[in-house]
């Protein structure tokens, strides 16, 4: 029997933080166990946006890859490569932008948006209206049946089974309409109790060793009613409790640092301590197969021509009933 397959892909922004890896990261790493699962850098769709400035998006795509490496994805299972690296990407956008309507493309919602709030680049050409329809086929190239992705993206999911769709119609069955697996974002915040991003300057990186952790944790804001030692803290109200949730375990958070900060039992440094306690020993053995997997190039150059090789097999595959449905 053969296993299902889930492709998914991120853009190379940059060292990847704890957001990722409790969203993205930890979702991919169990599904590595069940489906053929392809993973890959879309090294062009950062052009879309970076186009006039390209100098990072290499460096950015090496330190996704450790990041990948790092929390637990495993070659031996899944098959991880850069877009750019399989052409076949880009045939079957080309061949998908002779019949797909302008107005499908204009009318994606991330389009609109991203037009109107990203003011420092010019985002009015042609590879930008595009951004969906090489999304559509990334994911059509492999036949996949799931796709698992955050909620903005599921637009792009739908866009992508519209075409799936209207190339079947109008030619042969050849595509696979796919499915959004939808990923549960727990709430990170970052250590100034904002969202979790790379452009507040607030994020715990995959790659901060255990002290570089200890000193921004140690810091972070918490419940604001809590001035002074003695006065009592609403745990709902602090951004350390959301970092709780996801490393400490239920009974201590329910018996330890609830009552302990509602009744000021416990100070703010000591509940850090408690968090710490627990999350260290989740982080360090990923910075510290970061560091390693950092001193060994040629092993992860030898993954991703690999992955490369496996996925221009696939999408190669694709491709061939593609043209031939097209007559081409
Ligand atoms: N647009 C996606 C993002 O910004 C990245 C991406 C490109 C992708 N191609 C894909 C995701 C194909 C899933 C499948 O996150
Ligand atoms: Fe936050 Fe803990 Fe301080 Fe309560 S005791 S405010 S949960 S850091």
């Amino acid at each position: 029997m053969t296993r299902k397959r889930v492709l998914s892909g991120m853009r190379p922004t940059g060292r990847l933080h704890m957001g990722h890896l409790f969203g993205a990261l930890d979702n991919w790493r169990k599904l590595q166990e069940t489906y053929d699962c392809f993973f890959f850098i879309a090294d062009w769709h950062a052009l879309t946006t970076d186009y006039a400035d390209p100098s990072k998006v290499k460096e950015f795509t090496t330190e996704v890859v450790l990041d990948w490496l790092a929390a637990g994805l495993d070659p031996k299972k899944a098959t991880f490569f850069v877009q750019s690296r399989v052409a076949e990407h880009a045939e079957l956008h080309l061949l998908f932008s002779m019949f797909t309507p302008l107005a499908w493309l204009e009318r994606v919602p991330t389009y609109k948006e991203q037009r109107e709030q990203i003011t420092d680049k010019d985002l009015s050409t042609y590879g930008f209206l595009g951004y969906p329809l090489l999304q559509a086929a990334d994911i059509l190239i492999y036949k996949a049946h799931y796709v698992p992705v955050g909620v903005d993206q599921v637009p792009h999911v739908e866009l992508t089974r519209e075409v799936a769709r209207r190339f079947n119609f109008l030619y042969a069955n050849v595509l696979l309409e796919p499915e959004a697996l939808l990923t549960e974002f727990p709430k990170i915040p970052g250590t100034d109790g904002r969202k979790m991003s790379k452009s507040y300057d607030n994020a715990i990186f995959l790659s901060d060793p255990p002290e570089t952790v200890t000193a921004k944790i140690k810091p972070m804001i918490t419940d604001p009613a809590r001035q002074r030692r003695k006065d009592p803290g609403n745990p709902e109200l602090c951004p350390v409790f959301d970092l709780h949730k996801v490393f400490t375990p239920e009974a201590e958070r329910k018996g330890v640092i609830v009552p302990g900060c509602t009744s000021a039992d416990i100070g703010c440094l000591d509940c850090k301590a408690i968090l710490l306690k627990h999350a260290l020993p989740v982080l360090t053995p990923v910075s510290e197969r970061r560091t390693e997997l950092a001193k060994d190039p040629d092993a992860v150059r030898a993954i991703l021509d690999e992955g490369a090789t496996r996925a221009r097999a696939a999408a190669g595959q694709t491709l061939q009933d593609v043209k031939a449905a097209m007559r081409i």
